[in-house]
């Protein structure tokens, strides 16, 4: 019921309004975003590498409304992409194809898509296309087969709650394509996904085994210690090598996790979100564990 509730406020102007400007509220979100700017995100960036980390910095947005907005949110990858660059580490970025316009233009979205995929192919960096609602599955899938660049260099998510994601992971793998595997972070209906956590969880291991078991440098995408610990066994028992895929955790949860993992000789890249527009990801984030929603009332009730 919370979670299906914060996820419908996640989508609506009205209770953001209201809810950013609670001072209770930007004080939470600052655990789940590095920052407003690209230097805050640079520094987080940096504090990250030192310890160990890798990275891939999302600048906040999605579902833009037209293509002056779209060209605005592929400058800021592109300025973010020559950034990291010249400050020496090597560029990684997540994006969402609704940022750069999918939602209401896909030839716009591709042709933004393949600058920034033009320009990761020139610093040797990455960038991730993040899987959003089901409305954009096909879509975002489509784009991503179409688009002509190394596998390399460009990646995409797949969401173990949907029941078409088995199909989708063959699919993809057979094209030598690089994947973040994620449960999902959106409202979907039964008819379409999983509809209990431990259906989730039995999918996400199963499409686990059939990512590893290829040569693709995939993302195990989890905070979920059932389903690291799964990833371990399965590497183990086959073989598969800690630099032959990467552990993903976002920034600002389960950070002793992460740690350990780490200390435990395994690649882990934390997800950095950073930008104004952190509405949207952080109700997402509140939606993913009810502490979270206790301890921001709490506090509300303190202010
Ligand atoms: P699960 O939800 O079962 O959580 C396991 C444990 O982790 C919880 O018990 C809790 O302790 C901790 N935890 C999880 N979320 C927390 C939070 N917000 N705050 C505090 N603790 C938390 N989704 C999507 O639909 N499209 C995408 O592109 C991406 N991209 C993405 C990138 C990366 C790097 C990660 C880690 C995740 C995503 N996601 C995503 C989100 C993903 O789908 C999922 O919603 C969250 O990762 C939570 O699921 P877990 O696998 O962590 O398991």
């Amino acid at each position: 019921m919370l979670r299906t509730l914060l996820l419908y406020l996640s989508e609506r102007k009205t209770p953001q309004r209201l809810l950013t400007s609670l001072p209770a509220v930007r004080k939470l979100h600052e655990r789940f975003v590095a920052g407003e700017s690209i230097a805050e995100a640079l520094a987080a960036v940096r504090r990250l590498k030192s310890d160990g980390f890798d990275f891939t910095l999302d600048h906040l947005g999605e579902s833009v409304k037209d293509a002056t907005a779209a060209e605005a949110a592929t400058q800021a990858y592109l300025e973010i992409l020559d950034r990291l660059k010249s400050e020496g580490l090597r560029p990684n970025i997540s994006i969402k194809l609704t940022s750069l316009g999918l939602a209401f233009d896909e030839a716009l979205a591709r042709r933004n898509l393949a600058m920034l995929a033009d320009r990761a192919r020139q610093h040797e960096g990455f960038v991730r296309i993040d899987m959003e609602s089901s409305a954009y599955t096909e879509s975002t899938l489509r784009v991503f087969r179409d688009l002509d660049a190394p596998r390399d260099r460009v990646g995409v998510v797949i969401q173990a709650y949907l029941y078409r994601s088995e199909k989708d992971v063959k699919d993809l793998t057979a094209m030598g394509a690089w994947v973040r595997l994620t449960k999902g972070a959106y409202q979907e209906p039964p008819e379409i996904a999983f509809p209990k956590k431990v259906q989730v969880d039995a999918n996400y291991v199963k499409l686990m085994t059939t990512l590893l078991a290829t040569s693709g440098h995939h993302a195990i995408a989890t905070h979920d210690p059932q389903m690291i610990a799964a990833t371990q066994a399965y590497a183990r028992e086959k073989g598969v090598g800690p630099d032959r895929f990467e552990f993903q955790m976002l920034y600002g949860v389960r950070r002793r996790l992460q740690r350990e993992l780490l200390q435990q000789g395994y690649r882990v890249r934390i997800y950095v979100p950073y930008g104004r527009q952190w509405y949207p990801y952080f109700m997402r984030r509140l939606a993913e564990r009810p502490a979270n929603v206790l301890f921001l009332l709490r506090n509300l009730a303190r202010a």
